[in-house]
């Protein structure tokens, strides 16, 4: 199965894709953790995405397109993956598209995650990652196991770009450059609407009951 999970920055796509890697058993195929691998090894492409990560804005497609086509040309992802912030743009859309159907893939069912602005950065500002295994917590709704360590013990960071100011600019980017995509898979009839707010349990049952019966 290819499976886009949808949504704006904080809708809970990375905490849900984690959660559905070993139900779907595929991989989480997510550009902006690639793009932070990317830049913490310190290459010239990494400082190239910071430039745009750290304000907020989206990533040229140019310098996405490769990154995400090498990602999906591993072994792991060749039966499916479940795609975490891609497509990002409606070009990039129509890349995955042809890029997909180069291998006898199309995408399957696209997720759209729903939740309001406010949420969204009472989400952001208090999460924290795990910068060993890249689990994703919540300081209050999903609370590490200790203040400062993720329960394979490596070190619990916050994300450059988790400030109020910087969630304000990336939702402005995605209303403008990322929600289009909806009409554009909606024409497919792919789309599934998700109620983001509820439990992680409950969240994930709702988004298993929406790609039940998709193959
Ligand atoms: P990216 O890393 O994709 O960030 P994003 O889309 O802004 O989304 P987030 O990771 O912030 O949120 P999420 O939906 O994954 O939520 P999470 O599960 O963590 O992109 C970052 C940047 O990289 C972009 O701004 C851009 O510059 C660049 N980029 C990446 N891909 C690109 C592309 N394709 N093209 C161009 N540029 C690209 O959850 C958030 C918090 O909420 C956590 O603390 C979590 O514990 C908590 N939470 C989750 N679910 C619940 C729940 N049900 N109830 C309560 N809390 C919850
Ligand atoms: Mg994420």
């Amino acid at each position: 199965m290819d499976l886009i999970l949808f949504g704006p920055p904080g809708a809970g796509k990375g905490t849900q894709a984690q959660r559905l890697i070993d139900i779907l058993e595929i991989p989480q195929i997510s550009t902006g953790d690639l793009m932070r691998a990317e830049r913490k090894s310190g290459s010239a492409l990494g400082k190239e995405f910071d430039e745009f990560m750290s304000k907020g804005l989206l990533v040229p497609d140019e310098l996405v397109l490769r990154l995400f086509q090498q990602r999906l040309d591993q072994e792991d992802a060749k039966k499916g993956a479940i795609f975490d912030g891609y497509p990002r743009t409606v070009p990039q859309a129509e890349s995955l598209d042809g890029v997909l159907a180069e291998r006898d893939r199309k995408v399957d069912v696209v997720v759209s995650i729903e939740v309001g602005l406010d949420e969204m950065i009472e989400r952001i500002v208090h999460r924290r990652s795990c910068e060993a295994c890249g689990q994703i917590y919540h300081l209050r709704y999903n609370p590490p196991p200790r203040a400062d360590a993720c329960s394979c013990d490596g070190k619990l960071v916050q994300r450059k770009d988790d400030t109020e100011e910087v969630v304000r600019k990336r939702y402005d980017e995605y209303l403008q450059k990322t929600a289009p995509i909806v009409d554009h898979y909606k024409k497919k009839d792919v789309v599934k609407a998700v109620d983001g707010v509820g439990t992680l349990d409950e969240v994930t049952d709702r988004i298993k009951q929406a790609i039940g019966g998709v193959s």
